[in-house]
């Protein structure tokens, strides 16, 4: 999958795109048939543990973004810009954009916001490198909206979408506004949206993967459906492995060697 690919299927069957932060998952993922990998600065959360994505750097996302590279052999790997990588200077998203490109192996970059980044995304196109924007609920801008809810604010919303269409993106993530909305987007941009809590008329769908999985527990939003439960399956083999070392089951004769 390369970005023109994945931009030509817009209004077409829709778009799947996961997240992914290693190798095995992202290998995985990949056999699965998923069209795009996105390392996404959500591994602050769900990675690193921390409470935003604030604190996650230039240095950890090519880090991540080379694993995931790695493991693909079909899907579109996009490398998320983490929060100040690219808001001091045009020439620093740039050259952030590149490192995700030749250091992290990543086919396409992804950055958060609408009309007041487009110079910064015009200028990245410009240096040959495809940009996914992100509207609507912008997790980097949180010390600003002050907490994490659904976004309304209808113009605002559309002209940021209009303004990342005309920059020369090839894609746009639409997180957590009303379904009407994204759909009203979807309509009006030429470029395949990407709904996470945007409703079902979006080109395609975004899931961090450890809440489509159910590996994360205390998280429940509206918008997450959980696939599978991965965490009760962990639980239960790790908590057999526990039982079984600790009772001399494990090892057996079966997994020694002679
Ligand atoms: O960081 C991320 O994983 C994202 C998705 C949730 C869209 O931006």
């Amino acid at each position: 999958m390369t970005a023109p690919v994945f931009a030509s299927r817009k209004g077409g069957e829709p778009l799947v795109v996961l997240t992914a932060y290693d190798f095995l998952t992202a290998q995985l993922f990949d056999q699965c048939g998923v069209d795009s990998l996105l390392v996404g600065d959500s591994l602050g959360v769900v990675v690193q543990g921390k409470p935003t994505t604030l604190e996650v750097t230039m240095d950890q996302m090519v880090y991540h973004t080379s694993l995931v590279s790695r493991a693909a052999k079909r899907s579109l790997v996009v490398g998320d810009l983490p929060f100040m990588s690219y808001h001091a200077s045009t020439e620093e998203a740039i050259r952030n954009a590149g490192r995700l490109i030749q250091e992290g192996g990543a086919g396409a970059v992804k950055l958060e916001g609408g009309i007041r980044v487009r110079e910064k995304i015009e200028a990245i196109v410009s240096a040959q490198i495809p940009v996914m924007g992100h509207v609507g609920l912008t997790p980097q801008s949180i010390r600003r909206f002050g907490r994490y809810r659904v976004q309304r604010d209808e113009q605002s919303i559309l002209d940021d979408a209009k303004a990342i269409e005309e920059a020369g993106a090839f894609s746009l993530v639409i997180e957590s506004v009303p379904s009407s909305l994204a759909a009203k987007i979807t309509e009006t941009v030429s470029i395949p949206t990407i709904g996470i809590g945007a409703g079902a008329k979006c080109d395609g769908q975004v899931l961090v993967w450890q809440d489509a999985l159910g590996l994360l527990v205390d998280f429940d939003p509206k918008f997450v459906k959980k696939f599978a439960d991965v965490h009760s399956e962990m639980k239960r083999g790790v908590e057999a492995y526990c039982r079984e070392v600790r009772s001399r089951q494990f090892p057996d004769a079966e997994h020694s060697y002679r």
